[in-house]
C-alpha cells in the first residue's frame, strides 16, 4: 500500500486527545507516559479491576519508576481510565490499540481476536474524523485486512483511517524506552494520518528522534524483524556455547573477544539461559508461521533453529545440575534462584528459568524458587513448586545452587557466606552473572553453560601474560 498525496489534506488536531486500548504491559506504559508528555490521556480496558488500580494509583505489574509516573500523571488531571468504549470513541482524536496478541492455543500463529475486537468496537463508535493506530504486535497483512474492516464497520467508511506505530520498549526499560525511543516508526496510508501521527508524537519527535515513515506491511515487518534479529543474535552464541561445550573452549572469552569487533558488538551476545518473555519466543513463531502462509516460509526457517537452540539451553543446564547433583536428581535440594525472564521484571511468560525448575521438579528434586519480584506470577503459573521468601531460605541445605535469573540480590551475594548456608557448595551459572573465581575460591565447584569444568582457558591467559611480562622485564 503505498501513501497517498493528495493535494487538499484535511485538517489535523495539533494537540490531539489521546486514547489508550489495553492497560497491560504496552499500554498503560504507554497511556501514562504521553500523559506526562502533556496530552490528555484515556486509558481503556475490560478488566475493571486492572481499571480500578491504575484509576487508584497502582500500577498492576512490576515495572521500575512506572508507579511514580502514574501517580504524577493522575495528580496532573490529564490522565484517567474507563472501561467504557463509548467514552473512548467519544474522547479520543487519536486512539492507539495495545492490546495482546498472544501465541494462538495450540498453534504458532498469533491470536488477533482481542486487536480485531478493539477495532470493530472503535470502529462502530467513532462518529468524527479520527486515526485508529496499532502498536499491538500482528502478522504482516493485519493492518491492511483491519483497514477494510473498519471502512466496513464504520458510519464514517473509510473517513476513519488505520495506521501503525509498532513499539519497541523493554520490560525493567519500559518508562526510558517509551519517552526517548531510539527511533519512531509510523506505517500510515495517507499524509493526513502521517502528519495526525506526528501530533501525537509531537515531544519526541522535536527531541530529535529519528522518524522512519512507512507503508502499512513495512511498519509491521520493521517489528517482528527486529525481535527476530536479536532472537537469533542470542541464539548464534548460544550455538556457539554447545560447540565450547564439545572443545573445552570457554563462550565468555569468546563473546567478548567477538564484541571488540564493532560490525558485531557485545549487545544480545549474552550467552546462558537464552531468550523468554511475552515477546520474543511467540514473535519469531508468528513470524514463521505468517511466513509459510505467504509462501516465503523457507526465507526464515532459520528461525526454527534460532527457537531450538534456544530451548536446548534449558535443557542443558538440567544436566549440568544433574552431573553435580552426582547423576540423579530424585531427592536432591535445589535452589533455583530467579523466576521472571529476566531480572527487573515479575514477568514469567516463556521464563527459562521457570521452566529449569519444572524440569527439575519433575525429575523428583526438591526444588525451592526465590524471585525478587515475581514469585506470585510464578505460583500463578506453577503452583505445584515450592517459593520461598528469601534467598537465604531457598539455599539453606541445598545440594546445589543454580542462578536462572540474574537478579542484583544473587549476583552481589557473598560466596563464602552462602558456604555456610548450604548442605554442599556447588553451584551453576545459567547467566553467566557470578564470579567463577571468587566462588572457586570459597570452595565451591562451579558450572556454567558453554565454560569448561576447569578454567584451564583461563589458566592459560594468565600463564601467557605472567610469561610475556617475564620476557619484557
Ligand atoms: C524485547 C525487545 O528487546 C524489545 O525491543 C521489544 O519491544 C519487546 O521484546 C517486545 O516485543 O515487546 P523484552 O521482552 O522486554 O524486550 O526483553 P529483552 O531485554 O529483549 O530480553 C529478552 C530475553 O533475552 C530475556 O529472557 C533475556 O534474558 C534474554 N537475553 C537478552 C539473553 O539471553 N542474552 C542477551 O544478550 C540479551
Amino acid at each position: 500500500m503505498s501513501i497517498q498525496r493528495t493535494t487538499s489534506i484535511p485538517p489535523i488536531v495539533e494537540h490531539p486527545r489521546i486514547t489508550v486500548i489495553g492497560s497491560g504491559y504496552l499500554g498503560a506504559t504507554h497511556a501514562i507516559c504521553m500523559a506526562s508528555l502533556g496530552y490528555e490521556v484515556l486509558g481503556v480496558d475490560v478488566d475493571e479491576e486492572k481499571i480500578a488500580a491504575l484509576s487508584a494509583g497502582t500500577v498492576p505489574f512490576f515495572e521500575p519508576g512506572l508507579p511514580e509516573q502514574l501517580v504524577e500523571a493522575l495528580d496532573s488531571g490529564r490522565l484517567s481510565f474507563t472501561t467504557d468504549f463509548d467514552e473512548a470513541a467519544a474522547f479520543g482524536d487519536v486512539h492507539f490499540v495495545c492490546v495482546g496478541t498472544p501465541q494462538a492455543e495450540g498453534s504458532h500463529a498469533a491470536d488477533l481476536s482481542y486487536v480485531d475486537a478493539a477495532f470493530e468496537a472503535l470502529a462502530a463508535r467513532i462518529t468524527r474524523k479520527a486515526l485508529i493506530v496499532g502498536k499491538s504486535t500482528v502478522p504482516i497483512g493485519t493492518a491492511a485486512r483491519l483497514t477494510a474492516l473498519v471502512a466496513e464497520t464504520s458510519p464514517l467508511g473509510d473517513e476513519l483511517e488505520v495506521a501503525w506505530n509498532p513499539e519497541f520498549l523493554r520490560e525493567g526499560f519500559a518508562v526510558q524506552d517509551t519517552l526517548h525511543p531510539d527511533r519512531l516508526v509510523f506505517g500510515v496510508a495517507s499524509e493526513w494520518a502521517e502528519r495526525q501521527l506526528s501530533a501525537a508524537f509531537r515531544p519526541i519527535l522535536d527531541d530529535g528522534t529519528p522518524l522512519i515513515v512507512a507503508d502499512l506491511a513495512t511498519a509491521e515487518l520493521v517489528k517482528v524483524a527486529a525481535n527476530s534479529f536479536l532472537a537469533t543474535k542470542i541464539s548464534y552464541i548460544n550455538a556457539m556455547a554447545e560447540v565450547c561445550e564439545a572443545t573445552g573452549a570457554d563462550v565468555n572469552l569468546l563473546a567478548t573477544a567477538l564484541s571488540h569487533d564493532d560490525r558485531i558488538g557485545g549487545r544480545f551476545l549474552k550467552p546462558g539461559l537464552g531468550f523468554g518473555g511475552g515477546c520474543l519466543p511467540k514473535d519469531i513463531r508468528a513470524f514463521t508461521h505468517r511466513a509459510e502462509e505467504l509462501g516465503v516460509g523457507q526465507a526464515v526457517a532459520f528461525l526454527r533453529e534460532v527457537d531450538d537452540i534456544n530451548n536446548r539451553r534449558r535443557l542443558r543446564i538440567v544436566d549440568l545440575i544433574r552431573e553435580l547433583a552426582g547423576g540423579d536428581l530424585a531427592g536432591k535440594r535445589i535452589a533455583a534462584l530467579g523466576a521472571a525472564f529476566k531480572p527487573n521484571s515479575d514477568d514469567v511468560r516463556d521464563a527459562p528459568a521457570l521452566d529449569v525448575a519444572r524440569m527439575l521438579y519433575l525429575e523428583g528434586a526438591e526444588v525451592r524458587v526465590y524471585d525478587p519480584e515475581a514469585n506470585a506470577n510464578a505460583h500463578r503459573a506453577y503452583p505445584d513448586l515450592e517459593y520461598v521468601d528469601s534467598m537465604t531460605e531457598a539455599v539453606t541445605g541445598a545440594d546445589v545452587v543454580a542462578l536462572l535469573t540474574e537478579w542484583d540480590e544473587f549476583r552481589q551475594a557473598d560466596p563464602a557466606e552462602l558456604g555456610r548456608l548450604v548442605a554442599s557448595r556447588r553451584v551453576v551459572d545459567g547467566r553467566h552473572a557470578l564470579d567463577a573465581d571468587a566462588y572457586r575460591a570459597a570452595g565451591w565447584e562451579f558450572r556454567a553453560l558453554g565454560r569448561p569444568a576447569q578454567p584451564e582457558t583461563v589458566a592459560l591467559v594468565v600463564d601467557l601474560k605472567d610469561r610475556s611480562e617475564a620476557l619484557s622485564a
